[in-house]
């Protein structure tokens, strides 16, 4: 039976016959695609839904409920924009209708927290099934999630925990990629995390550890150079070397990002403007990479929509100023490849 305020996406629309031969899109048919999930206010939403483009290019910005109104209001010249995946799912989730008329305007990505990929739980179907559908509904560019775990049994952590570097680890996190691709249909992105400990039990490198699970799993890297950097300044690695080493034809997006000084370590916390050595290994990573799309990150202290503009023109100016540069790292790895 239809309802007529749960939005669905105009492509889905026009592929069901419950549509066709329809001349008036503003007319507004809508056909439930969330079943029991479907929220009250989601429901309440009653605009045709369209969509531009799904691909992604340049520099976009973390999207954030409280940028909404200004976003709609301003249309600001950002050409995509990630919005967290955990944050539409589930009983608290923030209304879809708000992220599809976002979606109507501007490509999206979805990052995810809540998958637990490095845990040793069984995956969670349910989960993977709402994502599922929220990809049907949403058609982003790409879907990522964390290399970490968050959940043991029924304990779950507002954290993205390490993982130990060692090849049962990486055939462990692999298998379960695999089985998300698998499920999904399309291959993800995973996200490199910060980091405060090590464990004794790591033989490998963390590049090692990421291109070994990038090959495995044949997923693909959403590289954080805040968190990269971060790393290697609370392990004492060479930042440079660690990006020199990645499989560079994997990495698809980057995560720019601010960090605390907490004692002697660095904190991701996303609560600040990208510092200026994180800006350094940014150029060293578009010289090295050539355009990658790229993201600014804010999620403490959020300022207002404009400021975290500025920093994505900052961004865009820093590919702009190597658009032209060759790329001789990048050669010299495809020739001794
Ligand atoms: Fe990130």
């Amino acid at each position: 039976m239809r309802d007529e305020h749960v939005i669905r996406p105009l492509a889905k629309l026009a592929a069901t016959s419950e549509v066709q031969g329809e001349t008036e899109r503003r007319a507004g048919v809508y056909t439930p695609v969330h079943g029991a999930s479907s929220t009250a206010s989601t429901k309440q939403f009653a605009v045709l839904v369209e969509f531009c483009k799904r691909s992604i290019q340049g520099v976009g910005l973390g999207l954030r409920s409280l940028h909404y109104q200004s976003i709609h209001q301003t249309l600001p010249a950002i050409p995509w924009f990630e919005a967290l995946t955990d944050n539409y799912l589930g009983p608290k989730a923030i209304p879809l209708a708000q992220l599809c008329s976002i979606r109507q305007q501007y490509p999206i990505t979805l990052h995810g927290v809540g998958l637990s990929l490095g845990s040793c739980d069984a995956l969670d179907q349910h989960y993977l099934r709402q994502l599922k559908q929220l990809i049907a509904d949403t058609e982003p560019a790409w879907i990522s999630e964390h290399l970490s775990w968050c959940s043991i049994g029924q304990h779950r952590v507002p954290d993205l925990l390490p993982l130990p570097y060692t090849d049962e680890v990486v055939k462990h996190v692999a298998d379960r990629i695999q089985q998300v691709q698998d499920f999904l249909g399309q291959r993800i992105l995973i996200e490199n995390v910060s980091s405060y400990i090590q464990f004794e039990q790591s033989d490998m490198a963390e590049w090692e550890f990421i291109n070994a699970i990038l090959k495995q799993a044949d997923c693909l890297l959403l590289l954080d150079v805040n968190n990269l950097y971060v790393n290697a300044i609370n392990h004492h690695w060479d930042p440079l070397d660690y990006l020199y080493r990645l499989d560079p034809l994997r990495i698809k997006e980057l995560h720019l990002g601010g960090y605390s000084l907490k004692g002697a370590l660095l904190f991701d916390t996303h609560s600040q403007p990208v510092h200026e050595p994180v800006w350094d290994l940014y150029r060293q990573a578009i010289a090295f990479l050539g355009q990658v799309p790229t993201l600014i990150e804010w999620d403490q202290d959020i300022p207002a929509l404009e400021r975290l503009v500025q920093e994505a023109k900052k961004a865009e100016q820093i590919c702009a100023t190597n658009r032209t540069a060759v790329n001789s790292r990048l050669s010299r790895h495809y020739a001794d490849a």
